[in-house]
């Protein structure tokens, strides 16, 4: 499926009942080519982002902040329960490649062609999904105890947000965790220096999200955050920090209060009941 048929079918897809957010997806409000849906389809993209992971600085930091992250997460919450994973928007499996031999059953879902060409190289076990599960829900029925969603929503738009969070949530078990990150903390002392040197310069910023919206967005759709965990609490603009520094992360994540300034937190949300 390419870009273009994806287009064609996203057309055909008006009428999304958003329940409960107060948004219609109506024919005013398809995903147009801008949508975040469209973000990934370039021919290169897989390769591009696989790279990022094992160049920059930064982001190789935050992989291994967030590989012990997901670690903690399954002996906090899942000790000696069957586990059922769902990645979405998994792109290259960077989750699903970690989790699959850590958990029972997985499942990546993504709509790029290029970034599950990534995937299929990495993953051993898991299954992977070339779909768009917000037109055709092809999981329907099924329940999965842990959704993982990286570097999705803060970047997706609201319409999309709630796209995914009316899916996931009909897909998420009774007592399962949905677990996201939110790298563009708006929050973060990098995202501050930004904000404040553009608006100095009276540049624009790039789009941030806060933690705030974060709650808000989640609470619409009746999930509460039960925990935050910190990464790159301490990642200062132009200046590598000593690992030993930038492991502040760990008592970061000793407080949620702390985790939420850091600049990419990992969020565990569940069904409010
Ligand atoms: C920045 S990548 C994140 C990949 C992966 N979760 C990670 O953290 O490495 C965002 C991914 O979202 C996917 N995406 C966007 N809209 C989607 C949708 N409706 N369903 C599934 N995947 C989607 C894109 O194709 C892209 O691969």
């Amino acid at each position: 499926m390419n870009a273009q048929t994806l287009s064609r079918i996203e057309l055909e897809s008006a009428g999304f009942s958003l329940k409960g957010t107060g948004v219609h997806y109506g024919r005013a409000r398809l995903p147009g080519r801008r949508s975040y849906l469209f973000s990934h389809m370039g021919a290169e993209k897989g390769a591009e982002y696989d790279r990022l992971y094992q160049t920059d600085p930064w982001h190789i930091y935050a992989w291994q902040q967030e590989q012990a992250t997901l670690l903690r997460i399954l002996a906090t919450y899942y000790r000696n329960q069957h586990i059922k994973l769902l990645d979405f928007a998994c792109g290259t499996a960077r989750i699903t490649s970690f989790l699959e031999d850590k958990v029972d059953e997985a499942v990546g879902v993504d709509v790029s062609e290029s970034m599950l060409a990534v995937a299929e190289r990495k993953v051993k076990r898991a299954k992977l999904l070339h779909a768009n599960l917000l037109k055709d829900n092809l999981l329907a029925g099924e329940k999965f105890n842990l959704i993982t969603a990286f570097r999705f929503f803060p970047n997706a738009e609201p319409a999309l947000r709630n796209a995914a969070l009316e899916v996931l949530t009909s897909l998420l078990s009774e007592n399962g965790c949905l677990v996201l990150n939110n790298h563009i903390n708006r929050q973060s002392m990098f995202h501050l220096y930004y904000r404040l040197k553009n608006s100095i310069a009276r540049r624009t910023h790039r789009p941030t999200f806060s933690m705030g919206d974060c709650r808000e967005m989640l609470f619409r759709w009746k999930l509460k955050i039960t925990r935050v965990y910190s990464v790159g609490l301490l990642h200062i603009p132009h200046y590598q920090l000593p690992q030993a520094l930038l492991r502040a992360d760990d008592l970061g994540s000793c407080s949620s209060w702390l985790a939420a300034c850091s600049e990419s937190p990992t969020i565990v949300c569940r069904h409010r009941r």
